[in-house]
């Protein structure tokens, strides 16, 4: 494995990232795993030399923070990961105050998730959108306290308009307070709205980029076919992906990924996580894994390098999409 700096910060992090949405409450998404599950995954990945595991509040209402924590306790010292989690979205209860990013949100909710995660301090807390209805200098200026406080020490973003992140990265440096480390954005064969204008701000500005869904939830995987019902549970009943992929254009793409793979007699989960891995400003992705051979899939990527001609004809067939994955919130000024 090897370890790179996230984006100009001294933090080092694996080259991948394991997404641990998919572990807590299979009562809140049919395809999650539960603690006992999930616990061979950890302990291959910090096998496999992973030390960066990403979750978030909301994932399973609170219960992926605390099987993260406890899994990661029992297996490894604390100085030995890297725990990301994230804030935004309302955990448990709907309130006017349970989620945002306002000082009060921003306080309770990292103390509520040190709590799950059962752990002194975080060390990549992020932001999982942009609050609309909160002064981005009252959220900065909380998140701040974090990192004095030592609860927090490097802080996050998620996915916005480029516009968003280049005022709060602004804001942070004018008031001169801690700046975001990394960028965690929807980035993946299906879905490269990101190169028009987020990435290039994150090279221009040092912030390290660790894509959701690299491989679009499954879809970049061969498991889910044009016209056939998805061969996994998570494909058959995870509603957010519907959403998100399935268009005729992206299933283009997927032709192309399975031609390109069957070239290289390589699984194409692996072809597409390489060519992720190649592009520029990429981190480390965050991988979503539900079966054991999923995360050697992600770890024998690593070795996978792609020739031109098999790249241009991964990116052949992509055709712009609409923004996805996230809302285009209207800036308070024009309310
Ligand atoms: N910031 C955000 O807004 C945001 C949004 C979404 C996710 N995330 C983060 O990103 C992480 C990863 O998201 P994700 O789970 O959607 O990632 P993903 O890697 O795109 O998708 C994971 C799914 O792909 C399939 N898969 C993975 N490896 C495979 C392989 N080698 N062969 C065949 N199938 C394979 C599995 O589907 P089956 O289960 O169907 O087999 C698995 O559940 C999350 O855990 C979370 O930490 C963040």
């Amino acid at each position: 494995m090897s370890y790179v700096r996230l984006g100009r910060s001294g933090l080092k992090v694996s080259r991948l990232c394991l997404g641990c949405m998919s572990y807590g409450d299979p009562g809140w998404r049919p395809w999650v795993l539960d603690e006992e599950a999930a616990r061979p995954f950890f302990r291959r990945a910090l096998d496999l030399g992973i030390n960066f595991f990403d979750t978030a509040d909301m994932y399973s209402r609170g219960r992926s923070e605390e099987v993260t924590g406890r899994l990661l306790r029992e297996m490894a010292p604390r100085h030995d990961y890297v725990l990301a989690t994230k804030l935004f979205f309302p955990v448990e209860k709907k309130g006017p105050n349970r989620s945002g990013l306002s000082r009060k949100h921003v306080l309770e909710a990292c103390d509520a998730s040190l709590r799950r995660l059962g752990t002194e301090f975080i060390d990549l807390y992020q932001v999982h959108r942009w609050d609309p209805d909160t002064p981005f200098e009252e959220a900065l200026s909380a998140l701040d306290t974090l990192v004095r406080s030592g609860k927090v020490r490097y802080l996050g973003a998620s996915s916005m308009a480029a516009w968003q992140f280049a005022k709060a990265l602004y804001l942070s440096d004018r008031r001169g307070g801690e700046r975001f480390a990394s960028m965690q954005n929807h980035y993946n064969l299906v879905y490269r709205e990101e190169e028009r204008e987020m990435i290039p701000l994150c090279i221009e500005e040092g912030v390290g980029l660790v894509p959701w869904s690299p491989l679009a939830r499954g879809f970049l995987t061969g498991t889910r076919r044009r016209g056939e019902e998805p061969e996994t549970a998570r494909g058959r009943s995870d509603e957010f992906a519907d959403q998100l992929y399935f268009r005729g254009e992206d299933f283009d793409v997927l032709d192309a990924l399975l031609s390109v793979s069957s070239s290289l007699d390589l699984p194409p989960a692996r072809v597409a996580l390489a060519w992720l891995l190649s592009r520029p400003g990429v981190t480390a992705p965050i991988v979503g894994a539900t079966k054991l051979p999923h995360l050697e899939d992600a770890f024998a990527a690593l070795d996978v390098r792609l020739g031109d001609d098999a790249v241009a004809r991964l990116e052949a067939p992509y055709r712009p999409h609409p923004v996805l994955g996230h809302d285009q919130p209207t800036p308070r000024a024009a309310r």
